[in-house]
């Protein structure tokens, strides 16, 4: 029998983007021996140091060649030559949207020996997974100034959202929700819950109380799906207050699902609370299409080639990736793997893990 290949896009980016990419690629190759698939690789040097040499961002025609892949692995863009938002707009959100990657996927999980700045809290507090929206919202870019350079002026940024928009979000959370909890229901529910068939918990995140337009449909959305769903306990949560509980109670948190905007600011909270960037792994994901898996790190351009920074969240970015192509039992190796050296380090934190990236992504491979 022939073994299955997997044809990945690599985009290493800039920074510290080749470092770790270099450490998640490690890890893969020899998750792949180990079971038995291969990866056929093309890197793309897409970034800041191909636009500064060639004033191309991203060709249309690279779009459509990506496309023709299994998934892509991105390490992160942005380059302090380039000014803020060229790069991102121009790259990062560009694949976004040209591959519809609808959903941002957002593990928050406290790993054992992780410090975390909440006193008191444990793994088995922090471990719920966010998924944003990713297309729509304030990042469609549709807005205006008025009277521009006047005493007067007026901006204008639009959150703008469609129901088919909403709903393929909003779908795919308790989709996801089912499939985290088909071996066991969620640990947070009550006896009373179980009881009532209940397996996982969704919360929609929202601003109902001001946001009256976007919020309005996407509340009566997420409860209309809510029925199809009835082993998914629902609750819903203004954006402020799910800040508080993120802080003072996570561990009454299963899934949130949230708006684009919104996702970005609560997951920025959220890899703080599960032992800050190092650590925190995301995938932009269009479920019929091919899909993008990132750290949430940036570039972190005064730490580039010291080979300093961690690459965990890069690993564990991989493993989502697995997980996405179906190679669930690889995945599974991994976080199990990364999970024994974590638990020798010293710290997530730059330069003070007590290994360098190479010898971090060396040691995840030996504990495979
Ligand atoms: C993220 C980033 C991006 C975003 C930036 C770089 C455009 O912060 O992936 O969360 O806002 O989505
Ligand atoms: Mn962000």
């Amino acid at each position: 029998m022939s073994r299955k290949s997997y044809k990945i896009a690599v985009i290493p980016g800039d920074g510290i983007g080749p470092e770790v990419v270099a450490e998640g690629l490690k890890v893969l190759h020899a998750v792949a021996r180990k079971h038995n698939f291969s990866l056929d690789l093309a890197e793309f040097d897409f970034g800041g140091k191909r636009y500064l040499r060639t004033g191309e961002l991203l060709p249309e025609s690279a779009v459509a060649g990506l496309k023709a892949f299994n998934a892509i692995f991105l390490g992160g863009i942005g380059h302090p030559d380039v000014k803020p938002g060229i790069l991102e707009r121009g790259v990062l959100l560009k694949l976004r949207f040209a591959l519809d990657l609808y959903i941002n996927l957002r593990p928050v999980k406290l790993y054992e020996n992780v410090r975390t700045p909440l006193r008191d809290k444990s793994p088995e507090d922090i471990d719920y997974v966010v998924i944003r929206e990713n297309t729509g919202g304030l990042y469609t870019g549709v807005g205006e100034f008025q009277r521009k350079g006047s005493p007067d002026e007026v901006a204008v940024q639009s959150m703008i959202y469609s129901r088919p928009q909403v709903e393929r979000c909003v779908r795919y959370a308790f989709e996801l929700m089912r499939r985290r909890h088909s071996a066991q229901p969620w640990r947070g529910l009550s006896e009373e819950q179980l009881r009532k068939g209940y397996r996982a918990k969704l919360t929609l995140c929202g601003k109902t109380n001001v946001l009256t337009y976007v919020f309005d449909l996407w509340e009566r959305v997420f409860y209309e799906v809510a029925k199809e769903y009835p082993d998914v306990l629902t609750d819903y949560c203004h954006v402020d207050a799910i800040c508080i509980y993120m802080v003072e109670s996570p561990g009454r948190f299963d899934g949130i699902v949230t708006e684009n905007m919104f996702g970005d600011i609560i997951t920025d909270l959220a890899a703080a609370t599960q032992g800050g960037m190092g650590i925190a792994p995301s995938g932009n994901i269009n479920p019929a299409g091919v899909s993008m898996f990132e750290p949430v790190h940036g570039t972190a351009p005064a730490f580039t080639g010291q080979g300093v920074v961690n690459p965990v969240a890069t690993i564990l970015t991989a493993m989502m990736m697995l997980q996405h192509l179906g190679e669930d039992k690889a995945a599974q190796d991994i976080e199990a793997a990364v999970k024994k050296v974590i638990k020798g380090m010293k710290s997530m934190l730059v330069g003070q893990m007590g290994y360098s990236t190479s010898e971090a992504g060396d040691l995840v491979v030996k504990n495979l």
